[in-house]
Protein backbone atom coordinates (compact mmCIF):
# COMPACT_ATOMS: atom_id res chain seq x y z
CA UNK A 1 0.00 0.00 0.00
CA UNK A 2 1.70 3.48 -0.93
CA UNK A 3 0.34 6.46 1.20
CA UNK A 4 0.03 9.47 -1.25
CA UNK A 5 2.05 12.26 -0.02
CA UNK A 6 0.62 15.47 -1.11
CA UNK A 7 2.81 17.23 1.14
CA UNK A 8 5.86 16.34 -0.94
CA UNK A 9 4.32 16.55 -3.99
CA UNK A 10 3.35 20.37 -3.32
CA UNK A 11 6.40 21.06 -2.47
CA UNK A 12 7.82 19.64 -5.43
CA UNK A 13 5.40 21.48 -7.58
CA UNK A 14 6.30 24.68 -5.61
CA UNK A 15 9.64 24.34 -6.26
CA UNK A 16 9.24 24.11 -10.56
CA UNK A 17 6.77 26.64 -10.49
CA UNK A 18 9.19 29.22 -8.60
CA UNK A 19 11.66 27.92 -12.07
CA UNK A 20 9.05 28.62 -14.31
CA UNK A 21 8.39 31.84 -12.37
CA UNK A 22 12.18 32.71 -12.80
CA UNK A 23 12.38 31.45 -16.43
CA UNK A 24 9.77 33.43 -17.58
CA UNK A 25 10.93 36.63 -15.58
CA UNK A 26 14.32 36.45 -17.18
CA UNK A 27 12.46 36.18 -20.58
CA UNK A 28 9.84 39.14 -20.17
CA UNK A 29 10.81 41.31 -17.06
CA UNK A 30 7.24 40.14 -15.46
CA UNK A 31 5.97 37.99 -12.62
CA UNK A 32 2.69 37.21 -12.30
CA UNK A 33 0.05 38.61 -10.21
CA UNK A 34 -2.58 37.14 -7.92
CA UNK A 35 -5.34 39.00 -6.30
CA UNK A 36 -7.06 37.15 -3.51
CA UNK A 37 -10.84 39.21 -1.87
CA UNK A 38 -11.31 38.47 1.08
CA UNK A 39 -14.95 40.10 2.62
CA UNK A 40 -15.37 40.06 5.95
CA UNK A 41 -13.70 39.01 8.88
CA UNK A 42 -13.77 34.92 8.95
CA UNK A 43 -11.17 33.44 10.30
CA UNK A 44 -10.70 30.66 8.43
CA UNK A 45 -11.12 32.26 5.64
CA UNK A 46 -8.21 34.99 6.74
CA UNK A 47 -5.78 31.49 7.57
CA UNK A 48 -6.79 30.28 4.18
CA UNK A 49 -5.70 33.91 2.39
CA UNK A 50 -2.39 34.52 4.14
CA UNK A 51 -1.14 30.83 3.28
CA UNK A 52 -1.83 31.93 -0.32
CA UNK A 53 -0.36 34.99 -0.41
CA UNK A 54 2.81 33.83 1.54
CA UNK A 55 2.89 30.65 -1.28
CA UNK A 56 2.45 33.22 -4.03
CA UNK A 57 5.34 35.27 -2.40
CA UNK A 58 7.60 32.44 -2.34
CA UNK A 59 7.50 31.29 -5.42
CA UNK A 60 8.30 35.11 -6.78
CA UNK A 61 4.85 36.22 -8.19
CA UNK A 62 3.06 39.29 -6.92
CA UNK A 63 0.57 38.94 -4.56
CA UNK A 64 -2.11 41.42 -3.45
CA UNK A 65 -4.69 40.88 -0.56
CA UNK A 66 -7.97 43.24 -0.59
CA UNK A 67 -9.47 42.90 2.89
CA UNK A 68 -13.03 44.73 2.87
CA UNK A 69 -15.13 45.47 5.23
CA UNK A 70 -18.17 42.79 6.04
CA UNK A 71 -20.63 44.97 4.69
CA UNK A 72 -19.26 45.78 1.60
CA UNK A 73 -21.98 46.61 -0.78
CA UNK A 74 -22.46 43.80 -3.49
CA UNK A 75 -21.89 46.70 -6.38
CA UNK A 76 -18.69 47.97 -4.59
CA UNK A 77 -17.16 44.59 -4.94
CA UNK A 78 -18.55 43.91 -8.47
CA UNK A 79 -16.47 47.35 -9.29
CA UNK A 80 -13.20 46.15 -7.85
CA UNK A 81 -13.43 43.17 -9.69
CA UNK A 82 -14.53 45.21 -13.20
CA UNK A 83 -10.52 46.93 -12.16
CA UNK A 84 -8.79 43.98 -11.63
CA UNK A 85 -9.92 42.51 -14.72
CA UNK A 86 -8.67 45.57 -16.80
CA UNK A 87 -5.13 45.68 -14.80
CA UNK A 88 -2.66 44.20 -17.44
CA UNK A 89 -0.63 43.05 -14.53
CA UNK A 90 -3.05 40.97 -12.52
CA UNK A 91 -3.27 37.53 -13.89
CA UNK A 92 -5.43 35.88 -11.58
CA UNK A 93 -8.31 37.11 -9.19
CA UNK A 94 -9.95 34.95 -6.43
CA UNK A 95 -12.76 36.24 -3.96
CA UNK A 96 -12.45 34.07 -1.19
CA UNK A 97 -15.53 32.16 0.29
CA UNK A 98 -17.74 32.03 2.03
CA UNK A 99 -19.57 35.65 1.51
CA UNK A 100 -21.22 37.86 3.43
CA UNK A 101 -25.48 37.01 2.95
CA UNK A 102 -26.34 40.14 1.06
CA UNK A 103 -23.75 39.18 -1.60
CA UNK A 104 -24.62 36.64 -4.25
CA UNK A 105 -21.94 34.39 -5.25
CA UNK A 106 -22.83 33.38 -8.56
CA UNK A 107 -22.98 37.22 -9.41
CA UNK A 108 -19.46 37.85 -8.06
CA UNK A 109 -18.04 34.38 -10.09
CA UNK A 110 -19.62 35.85 -13.02
CA UNK A 111 -17.81 39.38 -12.87
CA UNK A 112 -14.32 37.71 -12.73
CA UNK A 113 -13.11 37.46 -16.49
CA UNK A 114 -12.52 33.83 -18.04
CA UNK A 115 -9.33 34.37 -18.64
CA UNK A 116 -8.23 35.30 -14.89
CA UNK A 117 -10.65 33.15 -12.84
CA UNK A 118 -7.89 30.81 -11.50
CA UNK A 119 -10.03 29.22 -9.13
CA UNK A 120 -11.75 27.81 -12.21
CA UNK A 121 -15.59 28.24 -10.88
CA UNK A 122 -16.78 30.80 -13.70
CA UNK A 123 -19.41 28.82 -15.85
CA UNK A 124 -17.38 29.58 -19.33
CA UNK A 125 -14.52 27.67 -17.97
CA UNK A 126 -16.81 24.69 -16.27
CA UNK A 127 -18.24 24.69 -20.05
CA UNK A 128 -14.78 24.38 -21.63
CA UNK A 129 -13.79 21.21 -18.81
CA UNK A 130 -16.77 19.79 -19.33
CA UNK A 131 -16.65 19.89 -23.21
CA UNK A 132 -12.40 18.81 -23.12
CA UNK A 133 -10.95 22.31 -23.61
CA UNK A 134 -8.23 21.68 -21.44
CA UNK A 135 -6.09 23.87 -22.79
CA UNK A 136 -8.57 26.20 -22.53
CA UNK A 137 -9.94 26.40 -19.14
CA UNK A 138 -9.21 26.75 -15.64
CA UNK A 139 -9.82 23.42 -13.70
CA UNK A 140 -11.12 24.38 -10.17
CA UNK A 141 -7.82 23.95 -7.60
CA UNK A 142 -8.73 20.69 -5.90
CA UNK A 143 -9.77 18.39 -8.62
CA UNK A 144 -6.77 19.43 -10.55
CA UNK A 145 -4.54 18.84 -7.89
CA UNK A 146 -6.15 15.43 -7.32
CA UNK A 147 -4.90 14.98 -11.17
CA UNK A 148 -1.71 15.67 -10.39
CA UNK A 149 -1.24 13.47 -8.03
CA UNK A 150 -2.51 10.52 -9.47
CA UNK A 151 -0.31 11.01 -12.36
CA UNK A 152 2.98 11.97 -10.28
CA UNK A 153 2.36 8.52 -8.65
CA UNK A 154 1.65 6.52 -11.90
CA UNK A 155 -1.91 5.64 -10.83
CA UNK A 156 -3.18 4.40 -14.22
CA UNK A 157 -6.73 5.18 -15.19
CA UNK A 158 -7.30 4.47 -18.76
CA UNK A 159 -10.83 2.23 -19.06
CA UNK A 160 -10.64 2.07 -15.42
CA UNK A 161 -14.15 2.57 -12.80
CA UNK A 162 -13.97 5.84 -10.89
CA UNK A 163 -16.69 6.49 -8.23
CA UNK A 164 -17.01 9.76 -6.91
CA UNK A 165 -18.94 10.42 -4.02
CA UNK A 166 -20.22 13.80 -3.63
CA UNK A 167 -21.22 16.18 -6.79
CA UNK A 168 -20.54 20.19 -5.06
CA UNK A 169 -19.86 22.50 -8.27
CA UNK A 170 -16.27 23.19 -7.14
CA UNK A 171 -15.08 19.16 -5.99
CA UNK A 172 -17.36 16.46 -7.39
CA UNK A 173 -18.58 17.59 -10.55
CA UNK A 174 -15.37 18.94 -12.08
CA UNK A 175 -13.91 16.05 -10.53
CA UNK A 176 -16.65 14.00 -12.37
CA UNK A 177 -16.59 15.36 -15.83
CA UNK A 178 -12.32 15.45 -15.64
CA UNK A 179 -12.07 11.66 -15.09
CA UNK A 180 -14.75 11.21 -17.86
CA UNK A 181 -12.32 12.98 -20.39
CA UNK A 182 -10.53 10.78 -23.04
CA UNK A 183 -6.97 11.84 -22.39
CA UNK A 184 -3.79 10.22 -21.02
CA UNK A 185 -4.23 10.66 -17.84
CA UNK A 186 -8.11 10.36 -17.10
CA UNK A 187 -10.10 8.38 -19.72
CA UNK A 188 -12.51 6.74 -16.72
CA UNK A 189 -16.13 5.18 -16.71
CA UNK A 190 -17.39 7.61 -13.47
CA UNK A 191 -20.13 7.01 -11.37
CA UNK A 192 -21.28 9.64 -9.38
CA UNK A 193 -23.06 9.45 -5.79
CA UNK A 194 -24.65 11.85 -3.97
CA UNK A 195 -27.06 11.98 -1.18
CA UNK A 196 -29.92 10.57 -2.89
CA UNK A 197 -27.99 7.56 -4.15
CA UNK A 198 -29.30 4.41 -3.24
CA UNK A 199 -27.26 1.53 -1.51
CA UNK A 200 -23.88 3.59 -2.11
CA UNK A 201 -21.65 0.85 -0.52
CA UNK A 202 -22.91 -1.05 -3.80
CA UNK A 203 -21.60 1.48 -5.90
CA UNK A 204 -18.29 2.53 -3.81
CA UNK A 205 -17.03 -1.51 -4.03
CA UNK A 206 -17.10 -0.97 -7.71
CA UNK A 207 -14.99 1.58 -7.96
CA UNK A 208 -10.88 1.28 -8.83
CA UNK A 209 -10.34 4.70 -8.13
CA UNK A 210 -12.64 5.97 -4.93
CA UNK A 211 -13.02 9.84 -4.70
CA UNK A 212 -14.56 10.92 -1.65
CA UNK A 213 -15.75 14.46 -0.95
CA UNK A 214 -18.51 14.50 0.86
CA UNK A 215 -17.94 16.15 4.00
CA UNK A 216 -18.58 13.59 6.84
CA UNK A 217 -15.92 12.54 8.84
CA UNK A 218 -14.79 8.65 8.64
CA UNK A 219 -18.37 8.21 5.88
CA UNK A 220 -16.25 5.49 3.72
CA UNK A 221 -15.22 2.48 5.93
CA UNK A 222 -13.89 -0.53 4.92
CA UNK A 223 -16.55 -2.30 3.50
CA UNK A 224 -17.26 -0.08 1.17
CA UNK A 225 -13.88 -0.44 -0.86
CA UNK A 226 -12.84 -3.08 -2.90
CA UNK A 227 -9.16 -4.59 -1.93
CA UNK A 228 -6.73 -3.15 -4.54
CA UNK A 229 -8.13 0.36 -4.91
CA UNK A 230 -6.78 3.68 -5.22
CA UNK A 231 -8.38 5.97 -2.33
CA UNK A 232 -8.55 9.65 -2.67
CA UNK A 233 -9.99 11.73 0.36
CA UNK A 234 -11.09 15.16 -0.37
CA UNK A 235 -12.94 15.56 3.44
CA UNK A 236 -11.63 17.85 6.02
CA UNK A 237 -13.64 17.40 8.88
CA UNK A 238 -12.93 18.85 12.36
CA UNK A 239 -13.64 15.93 15.23
CA UNK A 240 -13.20 16.37 19.31
CA UNK A 241 -10.30 14.66 20.61
CA UNK A 242 -9.11 15.07 24.09
CA UNK A 243 -5.63 14.13 23.60
CA UNK A 244 -5.18 17.01 21.51
CA UNK A 245 -3.78 20.35 22.76
CA UNK A 246 -6.81 21.77 20.55
CA UNK A 247 -9.50 19.46 21.63
CA UNK A 248 -9.88 18.88 18.10
CA UNK A 249 -7.99 16.95 15.18
CA UNK A 250 -8.68 16.94 11.32
CA UNK A 251 -10.08 13.48 9.84
CA UNK A 252 -10.90 13.05 6.12
CA UNK A 253 -14.33 11.01 4.84
CA UNK A 254 -12.69 8.24 4.59
CA UNK A 255 -11.66 5.93 7.67
CA UNK A 256 -7.94 5.55 7.16
CA UNK A 257 -6.85 3.01 9.88
CA UNK A 258 -9.95 0.35 8.12
CA UNK A 259 -9.26 1.47 4.13
CA UNK A 260 -5.79 1.59 3.75
CA UNK A 261 -4.69 -1.76 4.75
CA UNK A 262 -6.81 -2.72 2.05
CA UNK A 263 -6.13 -0.21 -0.40
CA UNK A 264 -3.29 0.01 -3.33
CA UNK A 265 -3.08 3.62 -2.82
CA UNK A 266 -4.15 6.23 -0.56
CA UNK A 267 -3.94 9.73 0.34
CA UNK A 268 -3.72 10.89 4.10
CA UNK A 269 -5.89 13.39 5.92
CA UNK A 270 -4.39 15.66 6.72
CA UNK A 271 -0.77 15.80 4.37
CA UNK A 272 -2.92 14.12 0.68
CA UNK A 273 -4.97 16.52 -1.24
CA UNK A 274 -5.13 19.79 0.86
CA UNK A 275 -1.96 20.88 0.31
CA UNK A 276 -2.66 20.35 -3.58
CA UNK A 277 -4.89 22.89 -3.72
CA UNK A 278 -2.69 26.13 -3.18
CA UNK A 279 0.03 24.92 -5.48
CA UNK A 280 -2.50 24.38 -8.50
CA UNK A 281 -4.29 27.93 -7.76
CA UNK A 282 -0.28 28.95 -8.41
CA UNK A 283 -0.19 26.63 -11.41
CA UNK A 284 -3.43 28.11 -12.49
CA UNK A 285 -2.09 31.71 -11.97
CA UNK A 286 1.48 30.96 -13.76
CA UNK A 287 -0.90 29.65 -17.06
CA UNK A 288 -2.89 32.70 -17.08
CA UNK A 289 0.34 34.75 -17.41
CA UNK A 290 1.69 32.84 -19.55
CA UNK A 291 -1.52 32.60 -21.80
CA UNK A 292 -1.89 36.83 -21.74
CA UNK A 293 2.27 37.21 -22.79
CA UNK A 294 1.99 34.67 -25.56
CA UNK A 295 4.51 32.48 -23.79
N1 LIG B 1 -8.75 19.26 0.33
C1 LIG B 1 -9.23 20.41 -0.12
O1 LIG B 1 -8.51 21.26 -0.57
C2 LIG B 1 -10.70 20.59 -0.11
C3 LIG B 1 -11.32 21.49 -1.00
C4 LIG B 1 -12.71 21.58 -0.99
C5 LIG B 1 -13.45 20.83 -0.09
N2 LIG B 1 -12.80 20.02 0.79
C6 LIG B 1 -13.55 19.17 1.74
O2 LIG B 1 -14.19 18.15 0.98
C7 LIG B 1 -15.46 17.83 1.55
C8 LIG B 1 -16.54 18.06 0.51
O3 LIG B 1 -16.53 19.42 0.13
P1 LIG B 1 -17.61 20.05 -0.84
O4 LIG B 1 -17.37 21.50 -0.92
O5 LIG B 1 -17.65 19.23 -2.09
O6 LIG B 1 -18.94 19.77 0.05
P2 LIG B 1 -20.47 20.05 -0.22
O7 LIG B 1 -20.66 21.22 -1.12
O8 LIG B 1 -21.10 20.05 1.13
O9 LIG B 1 -20.95 18.74 -1.00
C9 LIG B 1 -21.00 17.50 -0.38
C10 LIG B 1 -21.52 16.48 -1.34
O10 LIG B 1 -21.61 15.22 -0.65
C11 LIG B 1 -22.89 14.68 -0.82
N3 LIG B 1 -23.32 13.98 0.38
C12 LIG B 1 -23.56 14.50 1.61
N4 LIG B 1 -23.97 13.55 2.45
C13 LIG B 1 -24.01 12.39 1.74
C14 LIG B 1 -24.37 11.06 2.04
N5 LIG B 1 -24.78 10.71 3.26
N6 LIG B 1 -24.28 10.15 1.07
C15 LIG B 1 -23.86 10.48 -0.17
N7 LIG B 1 -23.51 11.73 -0.53
C16 LIG B 1 -23.59 12.68 0.42
C17 LIG B 1 -23.82 15.85 -1.09
O11 LIG B 1 -24.93 15.36 -1.83
P3 LIG B 1 -26.14 16.31 -2.34
O12 LIG B 1 -25.59 17.02 -3.55
O13 LIG B 1 -27.21 15.36 -2.68
O14 LIG B 1 -26.44 17.25 -1.20
C18 LIG B 1 -22.92 16.79 -1.89
O15 LIG B 1 -22.98 16.52 -3.25
C19 LIG B 1 -15.58 18.71 2.79
O16 LIG B 1 -15.10 18.00 3.92
C20 LIG B 1 -14.64 19.88 2.50
O17 LIG B 1 -14.11 20.47 3.67
C21 LIG B 1 -11.46 19.87 0.78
Amino acid sequence: MVIIDGKKVSVDLQQELKAGVEHDRAKTGKVPGLVVIIVGQDPASQVYVRNKAKTCKEIGMNSTVIELPAETPQQELLERIEELNADPDVHGILVQQPLPRHIDEMAVTLAIDPKKDVDGFHPVNVGNLVLGHLDQCYISCTPYGILELLGRYGIETKGKHCVVVGRSNIVGKPMANLMLQKLEATNCTVTVCHSASKDIPSLTRQADILIAAIGKARFITADMVKPGAVVIDVGINRIEDSSTKSGFRLVGDVDFDQVSPISSAITPVPGGVGPMTIAMLLKNTLQSFRRSSGL
